[in-house]
């Protein structure tokens, strides 16, 4: 018995991994037992079984179509109740935005990509497939969640210098009855954003709205987090988290001014919603909706992908119907996935303060009465670079997280580059991992620093992004 165990000492066994770059949901937090449930009941019945087979309409399952509009009015509380001709099922937030832009851009008219910075990396390429690679420009996100008077005067340039290149109509894009194309779009995260996990304040939002409407631009906002929200501090506090803490920018467009639809507008809007059940029941799912107005959400519906086959995701999409029908998933959001994750999230933040803080780590929105998402942003005290925390706490303590570069928009760092800081996701480790995943790199940055205080420069190479898709 002694023999093996005595050879393999403890300083030699190798440290179990912990990954905290990867934005999944930890398994313990999927419903499976909620999808087997409902998938039961729509396919041993042929009423639901044969539609859910089937090709489905454009805008996608008109029982999901319905349940999701009653339930966003519930949550969102807008002055008047959401119809279901607002929404349109899609494929998740991913698959909606190559919809988007293949409906509402032309990759020469639409002069640029307005993204907000750090930004959700993996968008980057859904906009390089629809032509926008030198297109992208990087929008500073401040305390307030975007720095609205660097837009303002990088936009009017831009469209400035779109004038004065005659470039005034689409070039590539046909006129279709069901959509327009928009001279700009921006990209935004605007709750618990992925990966500052920063909250974009009202009056910004407002502001960005007429922004939008001076300059033709589509803002997509990806407000997949919304739901998972929770109290910031660690004593109890009467909120109510069942509901929204700010309108989405769909809201605020939809009635800002005269809303969307006023008198002398086309009725597009200037906003599309992007909500998924990625993060609030299973990314294997593959579903989600968009919110717009009533015309922005017919165009997408009328994508030429979901004309040949009907809108992504049908027989997902009937099983989530099931499970709102029943207030399954509901009460799953609220009395399981909202105190868990704010569970989590209080475990490794008071790690964050115990074992970072000291070392003179910051954190973004510190003030805030409402948190929530999958992310902590954490800013290095200089000169320590996250590159090198990261590739350093791969090899020294099989800890993975995310360096703060990859959240840069490609091309365009110069106002927003981020080499001194990292992401953390809080929701794809084991709960009992997190805590020791901040000690870890307390560890790795403690020996960084005192390094650094004893000679001149890094003394690791920053890590090359080679490697680290193995680890999304
Ligand atoms: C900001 C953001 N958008 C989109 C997605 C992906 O959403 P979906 O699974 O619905 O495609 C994620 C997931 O990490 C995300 O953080």
């Amino acid at each position: 018995m002694g023999a093996i165990s005595d050879a393999i000492s403890p300083s030699t066994k190798p440290k179990r991994l912990i990954n905290l770059l990867r934005g999944w949901p930890n398994t313990s937090l999927l419903p499976t037992h909620l999808i087997d449930r409902a998938s039961h009941k729509v396919l041993t019945n042929k009423g639901t079984a044969y539609p859910g087979m089937l090709y489905g309409a454009d805008p996608g399952d008109p029982r999901l179509r319905k349940s999701l509009a009653a339930w966003l009015g519930e949550f969102y509380k807008p002055p008047d109740p959401i119809p279901e001709e607002r929404i349109t099922i899609t494929g998740g937030a991913s698959q909606n935005l190559a919809c988007l832009l293949q409906v509402f851009t032309d990759p020469v008219f639409t002069r640029n990509v307005w993204i907000i910075s750090p930004s959700y990396f993996l968008a980057f390429r859904i906009f390089d497939d629809s032509g926008f690679h030198h297109k992208l420009r990087a929008v500073p996100e401040d305390d307030e969640g975007i720095d609205i008077e660097f837009l303002k005067r990088n936009i009017k340039e831009s469209e400035d210098k779109a004038k004065s290149d005659g470039n005034d109509s689409p070039h590539l894009k046909p006129k279709r009855p069901w959509g327009k194309i928009f001279r700009h779009v921006i990209y935004a995260v605007p709750t618990f954003s992925n990966p500052s996990s920063k909250t974009m304040t009202l009056r910004r939002r407002e502001e960005l709205v007429r922004v939008a409407r001076e300059f033709d631009a589509l803002i997509i906002t990806d407000d997949v987090y919304d739901f998972l929200q929770w109290p910031a501090s660690l004593t109890p506090q009467d909120l109510f988290l069942g509901k929204t803490i700010l309108p989405r920018i769909v809201d605020i467009d939809r009635y800002l001014d005269g809303g969307a639809e006023r008198i002398g507008a086309d009725g597009f809007g200037n906003a599309a919603s992007n909500g998924s059940f990625s993060k609030i029941c299973g990314p294997g799912l593959r579903t989600g909706w968009i919110e717009g107005t009533k015309k922005m959400a017919h165009g997408v519906s009328q994508v030429g992908s979901s004309r040949s086959g009907g809108a992504p995701s049908q027989l997902t999409a009937t099983f989530v119907a099931e499970t709102l029908d029943n207030g399954d998933l509901q009460r799953f959001v609220f009395d399981v996935l909202q105190p868990a994750y704010c569970r989590r999230y209080q475990k490794i933040l008071a790690a964050i303060n115990r074992e970072l803080v000291p070392l003179g780590i910051r954190l973004p929105q510190a003030d805030r009465d409402v948190v929530g998402g999958y992310f902590i942003w954490l800013t290095l005290p200089k000169p320590v670079k996250g590159a090198v925390v990261a590739l350093r706490a791969e090899a020294t303590e099989n800890l993975i997280v995310a360096r703060g570069e990859l959240f840069e928009v490609p091309g365009d760092t110069e106002y927003a580059h981020f080499e001194h800081d990292l992401r953390l996701c809080f929701a794809w480790e084991e709960e009992e991992a997190l805590v020791e995943g901040i000690e870890r790199l307390a560890k790795v940055i403690r020996a960084l620093k005192d390094e650094l205080e004893g000679s001149s420069g890094q003394t690791m190479q920053p890590a090359t992004g080679e490697g680290e898709k193995d680890f999304w």
